[in-house]
């Protein structure tokens, strides 16, 4: 780190983390050092980050099996900010801010089913599913349709938030700035070359509830293979040597490109084919009205019932959001200035293989900040739902697929459930305390990272950093 890139460093980073924190992270030496205990413990550190990562970025916020039915809801929490995920009268899932334009109570508080429209408890003012404001009874004095002279119902809905669908997994981005979903999840996509996504049906989902460990802890153990053999020795069989870890360039440079070039078509052939869930079905609402390319994606940008504010509100209309078709023009003529899969593998060398151990070759695959997604061949998919709500506190839940023509049996879907269960716990508790380390002083060195394991750990955090900037 030298003067002139200290000087080019954002004054709110550096006061928080302080300019010899971010020099030691930042030094050359024999081996890296971590980022350091206030970035995740210091509420000024998350509150930055929910501003320029989870407020800039498609961020995982929900799967659409959770959303089967139309009127089904979903309250989240994303940036700090309440946000619904709603399926509509038309199958589609829209997000919007989860905020009553009345008073700005908060709407939704639990999940369920609102039928055909979303009622607020304190003054019942009525959205339909779109998100348009269709009753403000007495508002306006003793009638139950009484408006006040001037007022707009249609200028009052439902805050719409930039939301899009790929197979089960909800994104929604709160700036409505970010690049189109299908580049964001383009890398991860390429690494899936040759598993059809459409013939995954799912088989179980474990909420976990909320661990008490930041959020940056839950990616950072993803993605390192170094302790699982210590960690997991009971529940899983991987050893170390036969793992790697696996990363991309962190950030590629926003760059036009024709339409059509080969990463485009790279992207495109692993695409699958509309309708986000196959056989075995997440539930009657999937892609009713298919889906709008052929990588299963689906995106409500611009839901017609809501209206804009100024700031973040902005973000249902973005002009780079995907319109209601679902793919932006000018996706196809840009990269992603997302970074790609950062993660690790594993391909045994040996010939155990055991029900009730994880013992598969897989692949753990994040996308930045909070994808994650395991495949364990050669017909198992687990994602994580990984949503920060402060420092030190994450909610998790984790969905589990089977990848094949047949819907596992239940015998075999509970066996992988109890063993997911387990597994996580085991996480679960050396997260809690790494985050409890980092209430020491000690930590503010970072502690140091392993060159050969925990290379993905480091890379990580330098995206962090980045986009702290
Ligand atoms: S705050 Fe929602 S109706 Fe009054
Ligand atoms: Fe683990």
């Amino acid at each position: 780190m030298n003067a002139s890139s200290m000087q080019s460093m954002s004054p709110s980073l550096q006061s928080i983390l302080g300019p010899e924190a971010l020099a030691a992270f930042e030094a050359p030496g024999p081996v890296a050092r971590g980022l350091p205990g206030t970035a995740y413990t210091s509420e000024a550190f998350f509150a930055l980050e929910n501003e320029r990562i989870f407020s800039a970025s498609w961020v995982f916020a929900g799967f659409a099996h959770e959303l089967a039915w139309t009127g089904d809801v979903m309250p989240v929490t994303v940036a700090g900010r309440p946000v619904l995920l709603v399926r509509d009268a038309e199958h589609r899932i829209r997000a919007f801010h989860n905020v009553c334009r009345h008073r700005c109570l908060k709407l939704v508080d639990a999940p369920g089913n609102t039928g055909r429209t979303i009622r607020c408890p304190y003054h019942a003012w009525t959205y339909g599913l779109d998100g348009a404001l269709h009753v403000t009874p007495y508002f306006g004095g003793r009638e139950p349709r009484a408006a006040p002279d001037g007022f707009d119902r249609t200028e009052h809905g439902l805050v719409p938030i930039r939301s899009g669908t790929w197979h089960d997994w909800i994104f929604v981005n709160l700036n409505g700035a970010a690049p189109p979903l299908e580049d964001f999840i383009a890398p991860l996509r390429r690494r899936l070359d040759g598993i059809d996504l459409t013939r995954m049906h799912h088989l179980a989902t474990i909420d976990f509830g909320e661990v008490g460990a930041n959020w940056k802890l839950l990616l950072e153990n993803f993605i390192e293979p170094y302790h699982v053999q210590f960690v997991h020795s009971t529940t899983t069989e991987q050893p170390l040597a036969d793992h790697y870890t696996i990363i991309e360039p962190g950030v590629v440079e926003p760059e036009v490109v024709e339409p059509g070039d080969a990463e485009s078509g790279r992207t495109e052939s692993v695409g699958n084919a509309p309708g986000d869930i196959g056989p075995g079905g997440i539930g009657p609402g999937r892609n009713a009205r298919g889906s709008a390319d052929p990588g299963g994606i689906e995106s409500a940008g611009n839901a017609p019932g809501g209206t804009n504010l100024g700031g973040i509100g902005s973000a249902g209309n973005a002009p780079r959001a995907s319109g209601p078709g679902g793919v932006d023009p000018a996706g196809s003529a840009r990269r992603a200035n997302e970074p790609g899969c950062l993660g690790c593998a594993v391909d045994l060398s040996g010939d155990a293989k055991r029900q009730d151990t994880l013992s598969a070759d897989s692949r753990f695959l994040t996308l930045f900040p909070n994808f994650v997604f395991g495949l364990y061949l050669p017909d198992q998919i687990g994602v994580h739902l990984d949503l920060p709500l402060a420092p030190g506190r994450t909610l998790q839940r984790r969905a589990i697929y089977g990848l094949g023509p047949e819907p596992a049996s239940s015998e075999r879907a509970e066996q992988l459930a109890k063993l997911w269960r387990d597994v996580h716990r085991e996480d679960h508790a050396i997260c809690e305390r790494l985050q409890q380390g980092r209430a020491s002083e000690v930590a503010a060195g970072g502690g140091v990272l392993s060159p050969v394991w925990e290379d993905s750990v480091r890379s990580f955090q330098e995206l962090v950093v980045k986009r702290l900037r």
